[in-house]
């Protein structure tokens, strides 16, 4: 809130109970829309946390809270400790009032200066001690830097060493929020063994440490591994901070990969230097007529006046630009998760940079091995990594897929290859894949040349010969999907040109796919529905069928076994029994909106916007009737592979929850005591209690290890309780 006067109100502090927590708000995969809680107030994440040198504050850190409505910012402890003046008015008056600033101060430790200009002189406890008497709401224990030069043996002591003074400085620490980096220099094996081993000490904050000189050789490549070997072993409740990390251009592919807090000074640096942080990489005031953006520090002037001014001025305001750029990158990622599109904007941003588009196309291929063929060859076919381990990354690429949210609303739109790699759309295809059976033993009909809504075009044509024995797929640009999840995203709204959707199929790519599907050896037969003339008469000649005398077979019902199947994992076998002899209620355009059992009971509504289900409290009791096996006792995760068909994922909520959820209540972190092992962000669950009752049903916002470790925020998102 803003006063009359341009000062912004002092934050309120967290509830006493809750410092140190973090939740979740909204979710991308695994980038994460957060809120931590601290005694300067309740920090919305992801942000950036400008670097305030004591010494020098090129931009008053008043001016950040009051005009930038910045919520915390990182300095040095070391910095003020080794300076009398400072350390005595910060012993006295406290870190807040040493530099004017009331939201959440987080302080370094050391550790870069040790890295910059040999040892520091401070002890490990004494530094966090210090920490704790100025007053700062998040300390840095005093790590050990590894460089990416360094040997595996040095690198694997310094990880030993930053866990053992990790425990030291912990214990120090007490009730103060603190930061336990993860180092581990090249090393996925010592940056794994480093983040299991911090995650088990009890920090608030891990950040990622060492990465400054990879970035600075631009190794974002090298980064992307880092973070995927750091992230995948951390625990999932504590905020990942990437330790001097400021430049705009990372934001989206880090985020995307869980990052939720930056740090730099670069807004500073580059500022000195005359040069421009953009999105899209680095600019020299030297060299512009023009803006590339406008920002409200540089509207009254023009990069001319700029370059006339003393060298102070010209800092000072173009620290005040690179600010306002570096800012408005991390609102977008913010509004990105929002919309569910950080990967995408990850995927745009590649393109701005050789070294970025290079990391990012070693996450998406390397590790995923692409599962999907190319249609041509292309950039990712040539940097494929020659040498790396065989199957090294593929867990982390799991982990990152397993969190993805799908279906979804909203259109996915082509953005070439990449599209392919996109991980939300692998597990979309791979919950396909994997629960989808076929119930046809005839030919496959391939129903290619034209965009969804494809029941608009050729719905007709499909309940004349739906009761045959082919089996009907339909081509997209993401893959071949079968006729009955029609209208299922991402597959029903994929934005591209019509290039993509005239394709003719490729005999050889589509047999793959439906082998991945479960069907062999089958004939294609591929039609061309680009035209819709004369397309029956064509379809009834070519399969040799009668053009009169059939009443049209409505197979309805068909899709929605499809769907419990694919989107509740329902045995086949039991939806079809489910929905034997059901009715339905149609909507005006034909679709069905609600499914009715034979005793009149209302089951399943469709979603229409993305090809869903909802569940009504009979439905869910249905699903839950069917559970054959054990009640969920623990927190592992486990391939979707290895449960098809085992129903919606129980959640198991204590006693002290039951009777909210029952009630129809979000169940929150902290009250779920187990859960199955397919449990996924955005898939239907079921709640139960201990003793396998059904509460309630809800879609989960989260993971197994979330459901383990988080204490605070919503767990699962119920629909309805069920009395
Ligand atoms: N600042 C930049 N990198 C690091 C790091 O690895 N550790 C600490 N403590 N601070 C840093």
């Amino acid at each position: 809130m803003k006063w009359h006067d341009g000062t912004r109100e002092n934050p309120k502090p967290c509830r006493e109970k809750d410092e140190g927590n973090f939740e979740i708000t909204i979710r991308d995969g695994q980038a994460r829309l957060g809120k931590l809680h601290t005694k300067h107030g309740i920090v919305e994440t992801p942000c950036l946390l400008p670097v305030i040198n004591p010494n020098i504050r090129t931009i008053e850190p008043r001016e950040m809270w009051d005009k930038y409505g910045i919520q915390a910012l990182i300095t040095n402890s070391y910095v003020i400790w080794k300076h009398d003046k400072l350390k005595n008015v910060a012993l006295e008056n406290g870190v807040h009032s040493l530099i004017d600033y009331p939201g959440m101060i987080m302080t370094d430790s050391g550790t870069f200066q040790s890295y910059v200009y040999g040892d520091v002189e401070v002890g490990v406890e004494e530094i966090v001690q210090f920490q704790k008497d100025i007053g700062v709401d998040v300390a840095t224990m005093l790590d050990v830097f590894t460089r990416p030069d360094m040997k595996f043996s040095e690198v694997e002591r310094a990880v030993i060493e930053t866990i053992d003074r990790g425990k030291i400085s912990v214990d120090t620490a007490d009730e103060m929020m603190l930061n336990g980096p993860i180092q581990g220099g090249l090393y996925p094996d010592l940056r794994a063994k480093s983040a299991k081993g911090m995650s088990e000490l009890g920090f608030s904050v891990h950040p990622i440490g060492g990465i400054v000189p990879i970035m600075e050789q631009q190794k974002y490549k090298d980064l992307a591994k880092i973070m995927f070997a750091c992230k995948s072993n951390l625990a999932p409740n504590r905020p990942v901070h990437m330790f001097g990390c400021g430049h705009p251009m990372l934001f989206p592919m880090l985020i995307a990969m869980g990052a939720d807090l930056f740090d730099s000074a670069a807004y500073v640096l580059f500022a000195r230097d005359g040069r421009i942080l953009t999105p899209w990489g680095t600019e020299k005031i030297a060299e512009l007529e023009e803006w590339p953006i406008l920002m409200p520090s540089i509207t009254h002037f023009s990069p001319a006046d700029v370059r006339k001014m003393n060298k102070e001025e010209r800092t000072i305001l173009l620290s005040k630009y690179n600010l306002e750029i570096t800012l408005q990158e991390i609102s977008r990622c913010r509004q990105a998760i929002r919309d569910g599109t950080i990967w995408r904007l990850a995927e745009r941003r590649s393109h701005e940079h050789p070294a970025l588009r290079e990391a990012f196309l070693w996450l998406t291929t390397n590790p995923s091995k692409m599962k999907m063929e190319p249609l041509i060859l292309d950039e990712v076919s040539a940097s494929k990594e020659v040498g790396e381990e065989k199957g090294r990354w593929e867990e982390n690429w799991d982990w990152l897929v397993n969190s993805q949210l799908t279906p979804r609303g909203g259109g996915e739109s082509w953005g070439g290859m990449d599209t392919l790699n996109r991980p939300h759309i692998e597990m979309a295809r791979r919950k396909v894949i994997s629960r989808w059976k076929s119930r046809k033993p005839g030919d496959v009909i391939l129903f290619h040349g034209t965009s969804a809504p494809w029941r608009d075009k050729i719905g007709g044509l499909v309940e004349r010969i739906c009761s045959l024995d082919y089996e009907l797929f339909i081509q997209t640009p993401i893959g071949i999907i079968p006729w009955n999840l029609e209208d299922l995203n991402p597959w029903a709204h994929v934005e591209g040109p019509d290039w993509l959707w005239n394709s003719k199929p490729d005999f050889v790519k589509v047999q793959n796919e439906l082998k991945s599907f479960g069907i062999h050896d089958r004939k294609l037969i591929p039609i061309d529905i680009s035209d819709t003339e004369d397309l029956h008469n064509r379809v009834f000649e070519l399969l040799g069928i009668e053009p009169t005398g059939r009443e049209p077979d409505h197979k309805k019902e068909n899709q929605i076994v499809d769907k419990l199947c694919v989107l509740c994992n329902v045995k086949q076998t039991d939806a079809i029994s489910i929905i034997e002899g059901s009715t339905f209620v149609m909507s005006r355009t034909g679709r069905i909106r609600n499914v009715i059992n034979s005793e009149g009971e209302h089951l399943f509504s469709p979603r229409l916007a993305e090809g869903g289900i909802s569940l009504t409290v009979s439905g869910a009791k249905k699903l839950h009737q069917l559970r054959t096996g054990k009640i969920p006792s623990g927190f592992d995760s486990s391939d979707l592979n290895q449960h098809v068909g085992k129903g919606p994922a129980w959640v198991v909520v204590d006693s002290d929850a039951e009777p909210f959820v029952k009630d129809g209540r979000n169940v929150m972190h902290g009250f779920v005591t187990a859960c199955d092992e397919w449990t996924r962000p955005g898939e239907i669950v079921l709640i139960v209690n201990s003793s396998g009752e059904l509460l309630a049903f809800g879609r989960s916002q989260s993971t197994p290890a979330e459901f383990e470790t988080f204490t605070k925020g919503i767990a699962v998102k119920v629909r309805e309780g069920c009395p």
